[in-house]
């Protein structure tokens, strides 16, 4: 088994939040500090931090801060701005839900110990300890989801990913990444295809980064040239990660995501979709009704501060699409696989049929 590098994208000490700054990648390794839960939501949004699993834990720790802020104030007050809190984390962005799942868990742990009637510094540690449970708990899922995922990993195999779903995007070693990841612990011959993935490039800035620290083999290509590869027999396996999964097993991830998997349909290429389980929305049917997030135009007008379009154009920047289940092969979860995902085997899944 071959020993791999720990890259972890958080730091917490003594109620301090350092994050590793995703913009500066790969150049620079910069740690900043989020001194309260407003640098925290602006982070997020900035994408200083991003991936749906690491945007729930860092919420969660936020939410921890922005308590410890007030923890001084008066019950009736303390309530009016855990609300304020929630509200300015989980309007950062829309689209993963891991935000809100995580936010949640954080509100109802404040009810039950504020009914409790604890406060001040208890009820802060007992907050930041459950932000570091997330974490935790986040970690131990992809370690779980890397096991699950590997088997479907055939030797000598040549797999495309999309996005950074590694341990930048997580609380560490990742989701698809983790797969990906694990089948090289485990001694298999592959090789990685990095999509690029325009216009942020979480590809070929953070994804590349990640296996270049790791050794494992790969190429960047840009998006536009996944289809022609699969034509060309070039690849065996795509997997990508999720940003939420619906009740029918519809999955938003970055944008590119659903023509790949028409693309891997179209040539009898397996496509799999790695997630945690807090990754799933069952309070939404499909994914149609998912809210897609619209990002600034700037960012596919410019490549960093650099123009590449005429200065009058307008854009489009939509950050995610929707995969529909009938495109996935597999979804790889911690705590098992789906498969030929539709909305039965999802509710068998979670125990609700
Ligand atoms: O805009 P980003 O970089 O936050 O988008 C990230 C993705 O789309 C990932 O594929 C997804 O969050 C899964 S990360 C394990």
């Amino acid at each position: 088994m071959k020993l791999l590098r720990d890259i972890r994208p958080i730091k917490v000490e003594n109620y301090k939040l350092l994050v590793l700054n995703q913009l500066k990648l790969p150049f620079q390794e910069e740690w900043l500090e989020l001194k309260d839960y407003l640098q925290v939501a602006k982070a997020i949004k900035d994408m200083i931090i991003r991936g749906a699993p690491l945007i729930g834990i860092v919420g969660a720790y936020g939410f921890a801060m922005g308590i410890k802020q007030y923890k001084n104030q008066n019950p009736d007050s303390l309530k009016v701005k855990a609300d304020q809190i929630y509200n300015t984390l989980i309007n950062s962005r829309p689209t993963a839900v891991n935000l809100s799942w995580a936010l949640d868990r954080m509100t109802t742990k404040f009810k039950n110990l504020t009914q409790k009637g604890i406060y001040g510094s208890k009820l802060v540690d007992e907050l930041f300890t459950e932000a570091k449970r997330i974490d935790l708990e986040d970690f131990h899922a992809n370690k779980a989801i890397g096991g699950y995922g590997e088997v479907l990993i055939k030797e000598n195999s040549r797999i495309l990913t999309h996005c950074n779903t590694g341990a930048l995007a997580t609380s560490g070693w990742g989701t698809a990444l983790g797969v990906i990841r694990t089948a090289y612990e485990n001694e298999k011959n592959i090789f990685v295809y990095v999509d690029e993935t325009r216009p942020y490039l979480q590809g070929s800035r953070l994804t590349a980064w990640e296996l270049l620290q790791e050794g494992i083999p790969y190429q960047i290509i840009v998006d536009s040239c996944a289809g022609f590869l699969m034509k060309q027999g070039k690849i065996d396996a795509v997997i990508v990660g999720a940003d939420r999964i619906t009740l029918n097993g519809d999955v938003a991830n970055k944008i590119g995501t659903y023509s790949l998997s028409v693309l891997a349909k179209q040539h009898n290429i397996p496509f799999y979709v790695a997630a945690p389980t807090s990754s799933f929305d069952l309070n939404l049917e499909k994914g149609e009704d998912i809210i897609i997030e619209i990002r600034d135009k700037k960012e596919i007008t410019h490549c960093g501060n650099c123009p590449v379009a005429p200065q009058e154009s307008d854009a489009l920047n939509l950050s995610f699409d929707i995969t529909p289940a009938e495109n996935i092969s597999t979804i790889i979860t911690e705590r098992g696989l789906i498969t030929e995902v539709n909305r039965e085997k999802i509710l068998k899944f979670f125990n609700k049929s």
